[in-house]
């Protein structure tokens, strides 16, 4: 990983093993970690942990955001309902590094019941250190940010 970056992580009751380790080398490799929980195995609802990763990137207290539960799939949908977040649900290097690459995106999602942990944490790596491509990406993610409004 390259220059030091704050990284907001948050999990339900699936993903917290698999947080707390992606949190434990994240520091170890100097970077600053907001850890927004859940921090043990009790049933919790992942839209609001998601919530909490979301808000502290889009008000730019975080570079990026890491969310976790069992599939990733609960955690990217409740990520990609606010505004200004483009998450990626990521299961191997490759989509890690596309997703950075030509999505930008600013959070990623993690099914701790689908990869192992050295696959997460090659993930981990490769969304961290791969730049955005712009060119023409950008227009594609202007025209997510446009709203559209359908005519009856
Ligand atoms: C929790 O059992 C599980 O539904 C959650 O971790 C996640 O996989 C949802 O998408």
């Amino acid at each position: 990983m390259t220059r030091s970056l704050t990284v907001a992580l948050g999990a339900d009751h699936g993903g917290v093993t698999l947080k707390n380790r992606l949190a434990a080398v994240l520091i170890e490799a100097g970077h600053e970690v907001q850890d927004y929980g859940t921090d043990g195995p009790a049933s919790v609802d992942y839209p609001d942990f998601a919530q909490a990763v979301c808000g502290a990137v889009t008000e730019k207290r975080a570079d990026f955001g890491i969310l976790v539960c069992g599939t990733g799939i609960g955690m990217s949908i409740a990520a990609n309902r606010h505004a200004g977040i483009r998450c990626g649900l990521v299961h191997d290097v490759t989509t890690a590094r596309l997703t950075r690459a030509h999505n930008d995106a600013n959070v990623l999602a993690l099914g701790a019941r689908i990869i192992g942990e050295e696959v997460a944490l090659d993930i981990l790596g490769a969304f961290l250190s791969t730049p955005y491509e712009g060119g023409r990406h950008q227009r594609r993610l202007d025209k997510l940010n446009q709203t559209t409004e359908s005519t009856p």
